[in-house]
């Protein structure tokens, strides 16, 4: 079956979650990449402590609350101001450096290429912008609309509800073994981007493929059409 779509996750796959680190550790002096990596899992923690438990907090407060406990958890005060610079810095994170010349590839093979994220609306625009990849995608899916975080079913099943075609039309690609789980369940092909040579998640659950940048995803997609 031919591919006829493409859905990227976007924290940590198209942006850069790790790029906070820099100004955590202007911040913080030799704290920065444990915050950066504490703020991280918290986050993910309580999107899913709220979407079990029927409690949802759109993904801004649910990163800021991840940020205030990283720091209480670490033992650093963490000031209204430089509270306000790392939430602004997490709202521009860099893109990795590959994504615009393959983005560019695929949509030019008229690939339709969407976003499906747990992050607001407003974050996603704001990311797209700073980053610099503004018109590469047809549709930016937020969680939001669901009110519940991936990876349940409902947020999954805004892929195919957008994009017109089946789960199995589409590839989803995510940096997120976990994600990348939920959407092979959920009947997607899939990509794990490994970006940071991680074992794979023990679920009883394998991507389609693996790679390590968005060129893996671009060769696989054209592979997958040919
Ligand atoms: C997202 C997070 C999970 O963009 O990376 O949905």
């Amino acid at each position: 079956m031919p591919l006829k779509a493409i859905a990227f996750d976007a924290y940590g796959t198209l942006f850069d979650v790790y790029s906070v680190s820099s100004l955590a550790e202007e911040l913080f002096p030799g704290k920065g990449a444990q915050l950066a990596t504490i703020w991280r899992d918290k986050q993910i923690e309580y999107t899913r402590l709220r979407t079990l438990c029927d409690k949802y907090a759109d993904f801004w407060q649910v990163t800021g609350d991840a940020l205030d406990y990283a720091c209480a958890a670490l033992g650093l005060e963490l000031t209204p101001g430089s509270r306000d610079r790392l939430m602004g810095q997490y709202a521009e994170l860099s893109a990795f450096p590959e994504n615009a010349e393959q983005l560019l590839r695929l949509k030019d093979a008229g690939i339709t290429l969407s976003i499906l994220s747990n992050g607001t609306p407003w974050m996603l625009d704001q990311a797209i912008k700073a980053s610099g990849l503004e018109g590469y995608f047809e549709h930016v899916l937020s969680v939001d609309s669901v009110k519940r975080f991936k990876t349940a079913p409902e947020t999954y099943q805004m892929g195919p509800d957008a994009l017109g075609c089946d789960a199995k039309e589409i590839l989803f690609v995510s940096s997120n073994c976990w994600d990348i789980c939920g959407a092979t369940w959920f009947g997607y092909r899939t990509i794990w981007l490994n970006r940071y040579g991680l074992p794979l998640d023990r679920l009883g659950v394998n991507p389609h493929r693996i790679g390590s940048s968005l060129q893996d995803v671009a060769d696989f997609a054209f592979e997958l059409n040919t």
